[in-house]
């Protein structure tokens, strides 16, 4: 349940090829990054209803989507830049209605560059397809991303692929929207990227152990999961703050004005 998408150097997490051939290898399997959706259901469905409209960004052939159908969740657009990830889940679940599912680059979710019509077209496709060919600003209450963002910084041109991404997700995201991150990337890594005056974002961070994780000694902790972290000024985390686990998770939950 736990890979180490840090060790960025090890594997080429930022190109499509890689992916490809992992799902190829991976031969219809499914596998959740960092967290099943059971420890993070507190979190979503806190802060995302389940009549929103979702978008879960790099989908890959996680389990998520179909726990958070199976939670109440209604219409969730998966998208993946790889299109063998893509074609496996749309055949998994040609009869869930609620999941539709697209080869895409989330750093421009705008419109199919080089792509034919048919190999993008969604198993509800009745209607006309140009019509389905991009998603217009605003048309998402909220923006689901569990590993993807990660992947894009250890590509090449990190920086940029990140802006283009958020870029997007700001975008696509309707006024009062949520984007949830999850990530292994600590305050001083993401806050530079997601704290940009151009997305007008009010961001709350949360923190969870990894799902392995044992606390030296045993026992529980005393903190709970649900109490938000501080952040600094500076976008760190407060000098004084101990992670339990110190290659915990985090989940930045990124509201947008309005
Ligand atoms: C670390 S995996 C996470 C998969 C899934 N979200 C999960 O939680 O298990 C990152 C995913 O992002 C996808 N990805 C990488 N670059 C992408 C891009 N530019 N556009 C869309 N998806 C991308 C990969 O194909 C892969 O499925």
């Amino acid at each position: 349940m736990f890979r180490d998408v840090s060790s960025c150097n090890t594997y080429n997490y930022g190109d499509a090829l890689y992916w490809d051939s992992r799902y190829i290898q991976e031969a219809g399997g499914a596998f959740d990054w960092y967290q099943r959706y059971s420890s993070l259901r507190p979190f979503v469905r806190n802060y995302v209803p389940t009549s929103s409209r979702v978008l879960m960004v790099g989908c890959g052939n996680a389990l998520i989507s179909e726990d958070m159908v199976k939670d109440g969740y209604e219409d969730i657009m998966n998208i993946d830049i790889s299109s063998v990830a893509i074609d496996m889940m749309r055949r998994k679940y040609e009869f869930v209605p609620q999941l539709k599912y697209m080869q895409m680059d989330v750093r421009d979710m705008s419109f199919f560059s080089g792509r034919s019509f048919d190999s993008v077209i969604d198993k509800d496709m009745q209607m006309d397809v140009r019509d389905m060919s991009f998603f217009p600003d605003e048309s998402f209450d909220s923006v689901i991303d569990k590993g993807t963002l990660d992947s894009l910084m250890c590509g090449t041109d990190a920086p940029i692929s990140a802006t283009r991404m958020l870029g997007e997700v700001s975008r696509l995201l309707k006024p009062g929207g949520i984007y949830m991150l999850i990530t292994y990337g600590d305050p001083t890594a993401r806050m530079p990227h997601l704290n940009r005056p151009a997305y007008s974002w009010n961001i709350v961070l949360y923190n969870l152990p990894r799902p392995d994780f044992k606390r030296p000694g045993g026992g529980s902790s005393t903190k709970s999961n649900m109490e938000p972290i501080p952040i600094t000024e500076k976008g760190t985390l407060p000098a004084d703050f101990v992670l339990e686990d110190p290659d915990s998770h985090f989940i930045y939950v990124c509201k947008k004005d309005g």
